[in-house]
């Protein structure tokens, strides 16, 4: 494996969750990629990446080093054959090159702008450090997806679901007071779509995710027809696709409480965090033993140790 942007970059997803449930039974393992060194650059705010890709690393002999570019680093200009007299103070051409330089693997955490739907979905700032860095590239999320996370959510089904047949796993949208992006669904939605499982997705009219993100995919705008006989809800906000980042719906009564668990299978309930209790998912469903949420982040350390352990080979 190359870099690890999206699905596309795994040549074995089976071997990649497979790796990551035997870390887990055998976190430490300093000797696999000892003295090797990951740059983790954040130009957004993160609680689980950033520390599971820490811990992930160190479970494996290798260093991470953290910047805040946001915070600490240059303002960083990305466009090319700009005269840099503003306020952008570097070049990514130059930024990502010497980072490049220091480390063996460069991770990058960018959100989209949610209001240029065609910069964000070409992945212009992921796109730019993979062209400059010279290095592996690893997703922390980007415009468009979530890998990381994704993995971690594939990982977290395959312990829980003993049964002998596929299950059902609905993705719903829930209310939210902003627009966030679109690259969790969008994310779990492919790796649902290349998983052994029965995917479909409930959502309120207007938020449909991307076409590619949603082929052959059934969508539901009934939430309670979507949600009948779930084995797995995953739970999360986005903003409009087509209405590019509007917020169209405030409806509370997508809100995923007990109402909502009851028409499902005796579903286990899924969200990456950070979740706005009693407005997305309801204090009655995160505090019940259908919640998995916990173990989707306690995973997120295992996705990211299979996940280096490839790219430092
Ligand atoms: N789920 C997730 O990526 O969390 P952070 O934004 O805190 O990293």
């Amino acid at each position: 494996m190359k870099h690890f942007t999206s699905i596309a970059d795994v040549n074995d997803v089976n071997q990649l969750v497979e790796q990551a449930i035997s870390f887990k039974a055998n976190a430490f393992q300093p000797e696999l990629r000892k003295g090797k060194k990951v740059g983790l650059v954040f130009l957004n705010p993160s609680l689980r990446t950033r520390l599971s890709t820490q811990v992930a690393a160190q479970n494996l002999g290798a260093e991470a080093i953290v910047l805040d570019i946001g915070k600490d680093g240059w303002a960083l200009e990305f466009e090319d054959g700009k005269i840099m007299n503003g306020d952008k103070a570097e070049h990514i051409r130059e930024a990502a090159a010497v980072m490049g330089r220091y480390f063996d693997v460069l991770g990058v955490r960018t959100f989209p702008s949610l209001t240029d739907k065609a910069t964000d979905y070409s992945e212009t700032l992921l796109q730019s450090f993979l062209k400059h860095a010279g290095i592996p590239v690893l997703s922390l999320e980007s415009g468009t997806r979530h890998p990381l996370q994704s993995l971690a959510d594939l990982m977290t089904i395959k312990e829980h679901w003993t049964k002998d047949r596929k299950p059902k796993v609905v993705l719903t949208w829930a209310p939210h007071i902003k627009a966030l992006p679109q690259a969790v669904p969008n994310s779990f939605a492919e790796w649902m779509m290349h998983a052994d499982v029965d995917f479909s997705i409930t959502n309120p009219e207007g938020y449909n995710l991307a076409p590619e993100f949603r082929e052959g995919v059934s969508v539901y705008h009934d939430q309670a027809a979507g949600l009948a006989g779930a084995d797995f809800v995953y739970v999360k906000n986005w903003s409009a696709y087509e209405a590019y980042g509007q917020v169209l719906s405030q409806d509370e009564s997508w809100s995923f409480g007990n109402d909502q668990l009851a028409l499902t299978n005796n579903a286990k309930v899924m969200h990456c965090l950070p979740v706005r209790r009693g407005l997305v998912i309801k204090d009655e469903v995160l505090d019940s033993a259908n919640a998995i949420h916990l173990d989707q982040a306690e995973n997120r350390v295992y996705a990211a140790q299979s996940v280096l352990n490839e790219l430092l080979k």
